[in-house]
């Protein structure tokens, strides 16, 4: 049995399977059975800025209240943070889920303003998080904020997160930067410990009958698989970050590309939510079976050996691999769009 160990933001998991972000952990006892399926770590489903600033507009407004009804009170307010309402459930569940299982639990915080909020990262260190997801789920819409403004915005978040806590920090990002290595980078000046590419964009069709928009979720395919190598085959070559791979990972294979293409851990949603989380049994089975074949000892021997590290010139490999993609393709003989 290959060994499947790896490090991961200074932690030490027991395989490179992370259960991602998403409503698995609100339930201990699938927590309880992806744990036994063979998950490396938990991460948590997000609490939203959205989520907390209302929590805090609720406790000052309740602060003001008692500050009216008595001129003394303000002597004996306890701290704001003692009013936080949505925030407790979470923190709860956090506590709760540390009792039952022994992975590392990783919280997440979702937001891309600087603001009070990232200071719930103190209460979910004192929770017993192991680390601390920051998810900068962000579309641009504003024309008079520019690329470079909303990176420095977003630096500034990571950062501030950073100066709050001591666990580590993993940052999970979207592909649209206009380089992700030089982003990257920064996070890693600012103090993050990963990142976890990419978030997947819940864009919501249009229904044309209904003149709506259609907000289902659609869960992912490994076509969008492809989209992550490329970006951790680039990153792992420059970055000392522990990297996550997190979209389209649905089987053993996947698992193995991410590997070799410098993935630390692949974090799964779709594949668990669709089969229940013991089919990570089937995936960590052919991913083992995959290493045993290639003659790998265990996981982190197969970590980046198709990264970019060997090209001398990545820039220029990425634009041959370009053209030749797009001077490869050849028309069927019965022509363009039939089935060869
Ligand atoms: C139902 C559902 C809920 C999710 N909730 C969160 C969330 O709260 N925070 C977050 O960062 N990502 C969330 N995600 C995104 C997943 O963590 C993951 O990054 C994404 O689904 C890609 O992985 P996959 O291809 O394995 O699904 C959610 C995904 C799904 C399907």
């Amino acid at each position: 049995m290959p060994d499947l160990t790896t490090h991961w933001l200074g932690l030490t998991l027991k395989s490179p399977f992370v259960v991602s972000a998403c409503p698995i952990s609100t339930d201990p006892a699938l927590v309880e059975r992806a744990v036994e399926a063979g998950a490396g770590a938990i991460v948590m489903h997000s609490l939203f800025e959205e989520q907390l600033t209302a929590d805090q507009m609720a406790a000052h407004s309740l602060l003001d209240v008692l500050a009216d009804s008595d001129a003394e009170s303000c002597s004996f307010l306890p701290d704001v943070d003692a009013f936080s309402l949505d925030a407790e459930p979470y923190m709860r569940e956090l506590e709760r889920l540390r009792t039952r299982v022994d992975v590392p639990i990783v919280a997440s915080l979702n937001g891309v303003t600087p603001g009070g909020w990232t200071r719930y990262a103190r209460r979910l260190e004192a929770a017993g998080a192991s680390a601390l997801e920051l998810n900068l789920y962000e579309v641009a819409t504003e024309p008079d904020e520019d690329g470079a403004a909303l990176e420095k915005r977003q630096v500034e978040v990571v950062a501030s997160v950073v100066a709050a806590v001591s666990i580590p920090i993993n940052v999970k990002l979207s592909p649209f930067y206009s380089s992700v290595p030089a982003f990257v980078r920064r996070l890693e000046r600012a103090g993050a410990k990963g990142v976890a590419v990419f978030n997947r964009f819940y864009q919501p069709d249009v229904d044309i009958d209904e003149l709506d928009v259609d907000r289902r979720l659609v869960h992912s395919t490994p076509a969008e698989l492809p989209l992550r190598l490329h970006a951790l085959a680039i990153l792992s070559p420059v970055t000392r970050l522990s990297l996550a791979c997190t979209g389209g990972v649905h089987g053993g294979r996947d698992a193995a590309k991410a590997i070799l293409s410098g993935a630390h851990v692949v974090a799964l949603a779709s594949v668990l939510l669709q089969h229940g989380p013991e089919h990570l049994l089937v995936i960590k089975s052919e991913l083992c079976e995959w290493l045993d074949r290639k003659g790998y000892r265990g996981s982190a021997e197969a970590r980046g050996v198709l990264d970019l590290s060997s090209s001398p010139d990545p820039h220029a490999w990425e634009r041959t691999n370009y053209t030749r993609v797009v001077k490869g393709w050849r028309a069927s003989p019965r022509g363009p769009g039939a089935t060869p």
